[in-house]
């Protein structure tokens, strides 16, 4: 290959920059040029104005800066036929050989289908903070954001310790419950609600009335934003109607959790996988997805990282209820 295309898409996540760099400067390593795609997939569908010539320098000083120099979009004209088409003409008229895309579910997906149409392949890096893809032990920007949640906790106990109230937290993860479960145990919250068990509003008014008889004088619950009875304004609301004279405070943390300078271990994690990106693109690999499990750079077939399911820890699960004491 003498050209490749490196793009950001979906959710951003601190990382993201970290990784680019790494694709751009261990493909100039082996003397392949690399084209930046701006706004991901909607990027690739406008054309030239959207790609930009990338070299070591273009990728300098970003290493510890959150977001993406690239831009992201969740792309809705990508999913159409047409828009996939005018895709492939616009890559074609820049030479584009292959692709590295940062991204989650929806950007593998996407990449997926645009092999099966018109051929290029794609290797690409898991960027996301919710951590839900299987092929990889941790994705890139999901340290990041649990340390931002957990000092967000920190802070909120200092005010919930000095007025004795509940609160209610509410962390990121859409279908699972990765960062509400590891914000849980560091930020020493007393219960979790997510996505993956059915956690119902009786567990919870329970644990509220054997609470009081132990005596603690404040607590914190993570919510994931997808958990099935609702946020943590819809939780706080039924638990207001079951237990009279209940009170408490609801705190949305939201897109705090996308954002700032990644952590070491994210940048770490985004230099390695940004280099077997572009090693396994280069060696004739496609369609796969470059994780790290057990600290070995692996490569896992899209189509596996986008159906099959990363199960949340047990044993974390279990601590909760240990910890909680
Ligand atoms: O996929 C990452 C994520 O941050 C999810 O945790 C969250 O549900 C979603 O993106 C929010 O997306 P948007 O910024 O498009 O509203």
């Amino acid at each position: 290959m003498k050209k490749i295309a490196v793009f950001t898409s979906g959710g951003d996540s601190p990382g993201m920059n970290a990784c680019i760099r790494a694709v751009v400067r261990t493909a100039i390593s082996k003397n392949v040029a690399v084209s930046g795609i701006l706004q991901g997939y909607n990027g690739m569908i406008k054309g030239a104005e959207n790609f930009i010539e990338l070299n070591s320098r273009s990728v300098g000083n970003i290493i510890q800066r959150g977001g993406t120099i690239l831009k992201s979009s969740r792309s809705k004209e990508f999913m159409t036929k047409e828009g996939r088409e005018i895709a492939y003409q616009n890559l074609k008229k820049e030479g584009i050989e292959g692709i590295i895309c940062i991204g989650g579910n929806g950007t593998f997906t996407g990449a997926e289908i645009f092999y099966n149409e018109y051929g290029i392949p794609s290797i690409g890096a898991p960027g996301t903070i919710d951590n839900d893809l299987y092929g990889t032990d941790l994705t890139i920007g999901f340290d990041t954001a649990i340390n931002t949640a957990v000092q967000a906790i920190d802070k909120i106990r200092d005010t919930a310790e000095s007025h004795g109230r509940i609160f209610f937290i509410e962390v990121m993860g859409r279908d699972t419950g990765f960062i509400a479960l590891a914000a849980t145990i560091a930020g020493g919250a007393e219960m979790v609600m997510l996505p993956e068990v059915k956690n119902d509003h009786v567990q919870l008014i329970n644990f509220f009335k054997s609470r009081s008889e132990t005596k603690k004088s404040f607590s914190i619950v993570v919510v994931a934003e997808g958990n099935f009875e609702g946020g943590a304004s819809a939780i706080s609301t039924i638990l207001n109607k079951e237990i009279p004279g209940f009170e408490s405070r609801v705190v949305i943390l939201g897109h705090i959790q996308r954002g700032g300078s990644p952590t070491t271990y994210d940048r770490v994690l985004a230099s390695k996988l940004g280099y077997g990106a572009v090693n396994a693109l280069l060696a004739g690999e496609k369609n796969k997805m470059c994780g790290l499990i057990n600290n070995q750079i692996t490569l896992t077939p899209f189509i596996d990282a986008i159906t099959k399911k990363k199960p949340l820890n047990p044993d974390l699960l279990n601590l909760v209820g240990i910890l909680n004491n």
